[in-house]
């Protein structure tokens, strides 16, 4: 072998491993039950694009749900309500789960799905753009935990928010927000310059702490998660 064809070998077993260790993984701490696989056949039938969180990133949001005692929480963007569920069932008793989602159809599809993974006793969506249902929601913070996954252009707004209708020691999660370094780079569109200013913002702003975590699709994109300081 030249030295070309050994270290593309190389990196293919780099990559295999990886793909491994996402497995191994998944198999031990975020396996799904049926509840979350109907979510997700449901939403890939109704011909919902299929970029829904990874079962370890449900199973972190649960982690960190469970780390700031959450009994409100707040999703903006519902997509399928794959999140959702996940989210929903880390709520502590009694817990209240809300989820903003600016699709119609979308909505009844997500209802739907959290009646099949029994959480609609807990888990509310409620229909609408974000940036105008947000202004609602002040009556019933402060949010535990609020996980961002929506259009990607207000990320910031959406942060503004979050701050707003959280408390100290609340958690802020946002999907989305390295897209393989382009998180970090001069932005090329509207989308790509609100995930840039998102992190430009929780990296600086003394209100938070805060870390962009590569975790998806192979490590190029993950979550960016931030505690309000107490
Ligand atoms: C896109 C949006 C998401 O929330 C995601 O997780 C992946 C991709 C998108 O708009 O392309
Ligand atoms: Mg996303």
């Amino acid at each position: 072998m030249n030295s070309d064809s050994s270290e593309l070998a190389e990196l293919q077993q780099l990559a295999k491993t990886r793909q491994n260790i996402v497995e191994a993984i998944t198999l031990h701490f975020a396996a799904e039950d049926q509840g979350l696989r109907h979510a997700l056949t449901a939403a890939k039938q109704a011909g919902l694009p299929q970029i829904q969180i990874s079962p370890i990133q449900g199973t972190l949001l649960q982690l960190l749900a469970a780390a700031c005692n959450a009994q409100k929480i707040l999703e903006i963007g519902s997509l399928g309500g794959y999140s959702g569920i996940w989210l929903a069932r880390a709520l502590t008793a009694n817990g209240h789960f809300i989820t903003l989602e600016i699709n119609p159809t979308h909505a009844a599809l997500v209802r739907n799905a959290f009646a099949q993974a029994g959480v609609s006793d807990r888990a509310e969506v409620r229909v609408g753009n974000a940036l105008n249902l947000l202004p609602h929601l002040e009556s019933e913070a402060p949010f535990d935990l609020i996980f961002i996954d929506a259009d990607k252009s207000p990320y910031p707004q959406y942060l503004d928010w979050a701050l707003r209708l959280s408390r100290p020691g609340s958690i802020i999660v946002a999907d989305n927000t390295i897209r393989s370094g382009k998180g970090f780079e001069e932005p090329q569109d509207e989308g790509m310059a609100g995930i840039v200013a998102f992190n430009n913002r929780i990296a600086s702003d003394p209100r938070l702490i805060s870390l962009d975590l590569a975790m998806d699709d192979d490590y190029t994109d993950g979550f960016a998660i931030s505690v309000v300081r107490q």
